[in-house]
């Protein structure tokens, strides 16, 4: 089967780090609002480095400022991720971008974001849910802020709570009382580390935090022993390579460690992070590893069952899911 038409699972996607570069363009143009400087010659986002890449990322989502904004980004993005094969989709929403982690604000982007998504699941056929996220680098304060929206709103549609952001900012045992609020609202809980930070950063992740995944957390190559727990915990790593290559921190697709991950037994999946920042799509992943490590249409079917049993979704959305693989209609 071609990569495209492999149906896909992804559970780790930035809403606002999915917008085409021409959806943020036009809307900027609408409010008058000159970001010019986030592009590069060819009309892409341009950026040097990881610190440079966040500050980009947040001109372009400055431009999204009401509830019909994150309507019209969630439209486009399902259509586009839909066309991919992926037939469920965890994104992240962040609050902090959504009324500035006002609960009655975060109320109304909510509801836009999911009357798109109810809709592009009528009209593509792809499920989306929710994981509401805060930003390690607008600290403690703002991530309690974000988790009381995300225990607020947690249901069908939001499903997880999850951390982003610069992690060479504080250290997880700071937002402990953020991902303590989620648990007790029984969301589902990732986090990003073993991204820049090495493989303490994922050691600290798990013990304090408690997390079910961790976003990219590929670092942990670097510590066998950690290697090993992870194998023997079962721990779920939401896996990105594209765009941990796009930002420097493997040079090549043969560089990148998701393979030796899986060979030890660590539970890997594969996910895009923000597609248009690292010029890629869920084909083009499936592509590049196809490539580099010669997976086959089985390997992937693999890390779709490894994906699909880590989902934060209810169990009847998951068993939906489970026919669309299958190749069964819902
Ligand atoms: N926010 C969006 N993409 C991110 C990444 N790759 N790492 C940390 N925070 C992010
Ligand atoms: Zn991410």
């Amino acid at each position: 089967m071609s990569a495209t038409d492999l149906p896909k699972i992804e559970l780790h996607h930035h809403l606002e780090g999915a917008a085409p570069p021409a959806l943020i363009r036009d809307m900027a143009k609408a409010r008058h609002m000159d970001i010019s400087g986030i592009f590069g010659p060819d009309g892409g986002y341009a950026y040097r480095d990881f610190a440079h890449f966040l500050r980009v990322y947040e001109a372009a989502t400055s431009v999204l400022k009401e509830p019909a904004d994150f309507a019209r980004l969630t439209e486009t993005v399902l259509e586009r991720t839909a066309a991919e094969g992926v037939v469920y989709l965890e994104s992240f929403l962040s609050p902090d971008f959504c009324g500035r982690c006002d609960l009655s604000a975060w109320h109304e982007y909510l509801h836009a974001i999911a009357e798109a998504a109810a809709d592009a699941e009528r009209r593509h056929g792809i499920v989306m849910r929710g994981v509401v996220t805060c930003i390690r680098h607008f600290g403690p304060d703002a991530a309690r802020k974000a988790a009381l929206c995300a225990a607020e709103t947690a249901g069908d549609f939001i499903v997880g709570f999850g951390m982003a952001g610069d992690e060479s900012k504080g250290r997880p045992r700071d937002f402990a009382y953020a991902f303590d609020m989620a648990r007790e609202a029984r969301l589902g809980l990732t986090v990003h580390a073993g991204e820049w930070g090495g493989p303490q950063s994922v050691r600290e992740a798990l013990a304090d935090l408690r997390v079910d995944r961790i976003g990219h957390g590929v670092r942990a190559i670097e510590d066998p022993r950690l290697v090993d727990h992870l194998a023997e915990t079962g721990v779920v790593l939401e896996v990105c390579p594209g765009s941990n290559i796009a930002l420097g921190l493997y040079r090549s697709w043969a560089d990148h460690p998701i393979d030796r991950l899986r060979r030890a037994g660590v539970k890997v999946t594969v996910s895009t992070d923000d597609p248009p920042f690292f010029g890629t799509t869920m084909t083009r992943e499936y592509e590049r590893l196809a490539d580099a490590f010669d997976w086959t249409d089985d390997t992937f079917a693999a890390l779709n069952d490894v994906a699909l049993a880590a989902a934060f979704c209810d169990e009847d959305t998951g068993a939906a899911i489970r026919k669309r693989l299958e190749g069964k209609n819902a």
